[in-house]
């Protein structure tokens, strides 16, 4: 009888990971079989935990904060989006013995923002918020999309500049601090701070949403952010939590260990539905 096949998120904290979740409703729905499960993994000890997982038959791994530059250091070899986000989220145990690392958050996104939502980015004007590593991972994908700007403020503005720095050569991209963003108004901002981990929104200018404008957060919870309530009162046109990047990031990553990329609507509605009940 042959093994199922193992994979698993690890990450610090992971236990109310909904990775565990999406994988096997992703799995049901393709007819693959496989078990996924969360680890927690103590600081310091990612490697090795990554080599005993590795020894018990594991096959691939989804990796969360804050293991995801120790994942991308560890891979033998990286994707183009990896390498440029400078960090990983998905490792696959090749057979050869390599380990290969993929970053599929910004295409999660993109996909969230365009497919789910269907927003055009092309041409469009936008804002991104922050400029630690949840923005790191999506700037190239973002620009890949061919915006007509990306402006990236951040609360401290040499990080923001340090980034550009990096990402013009993909796209046009500029930097400020939140007090440099001026009155200049965007059709998409996204909130890639961890100020909603604190319920807290940043400090960012009332007159940013052009017409019909999307406000985005990366992060996901029961209830709105509150950069989402904070713009839906100051001239937002839709607004989206992160709970669709999640699942799109995750069908990627699906995608790169089994070759099929599942549908992701009715993943999307079971949790939202759960988040609700
Ligand atoms: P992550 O990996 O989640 O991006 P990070 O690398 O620690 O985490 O980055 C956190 C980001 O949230 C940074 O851009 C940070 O701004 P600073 O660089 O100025 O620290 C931003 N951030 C955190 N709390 C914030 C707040 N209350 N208001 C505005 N920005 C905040």
């Amino acid at each position: 009888m042959s093994e199922i096949p193992k994979y698993a998120v690890m990450g610090n904290p992971v236990s109310h990971s909904k990775s565990p979740l999406i994988h096997s409703l992703f799995a049901k729905q393709s007819g693959i079989e496989l078990e996924y499960r969360a680890i927690h993994v103590n600081e310091g000890s990612f490697d090795s935990a990554v080599r005993q997982f590795r020894e018990i038959g594991g096959k691939g791994l989804n990796v969360t904060v804050p293991f995801k530059l120790e994942a991308w250091q560890l891979a033998d070899r990286r994707s183009t989006r990896a390498e440029l986000a400078g960090a990983v989220n998905t490792l696959k145990f090749l057979d050869s013995g390599k380990i290969y690392g993929d970053n599929t958050d910004g295409a999660g996104m993109i996909q969230d923002i365009t497919g789910n939502l269907g927003q055009t980015l092309k041409d469009a004007r936008v804002l991104v918020v922050g400029a630690g590593g949840a923005v790191r991972g999506v700037l190239g994908p973002l620009l890949e999309a061919e915006p007509a700007i990306v402006h990236v403020a951040n609360r401290t503005a040499a990080k923001a500049h340090e980034l550009t720095a990096v990402f013009s050569a993909f796209g046009p991209c500029t930097a400020s601090g939140l007090d440099g963003i001026g009155s200049v108004s965007y059709d998409l901002v996204i909130n890639g701070t961890a100020a909603s981990l604190q319920g807290v929104v940043p400090d960012l200018p009332v007159d940013i949403f052009a017409e019909g404008a999307l406000a985005y957060d990366m992060m996901y919870g029961n209830e709105p952010t509150a950069f989402l309530g904070w713009a839906e009162n100051h001239g937002a046109s839709l607004c989206s939590d992160g709970l669709g990047m999640l699942v799109e990031q995750a069908a990627e990553s699906f995608e790169v260990w089994h070759g099929v990329r599942p549908s992701t609507a009715a993943v999307i509605q079971q949790l939202r539905r759960m988040a609700l009940s």
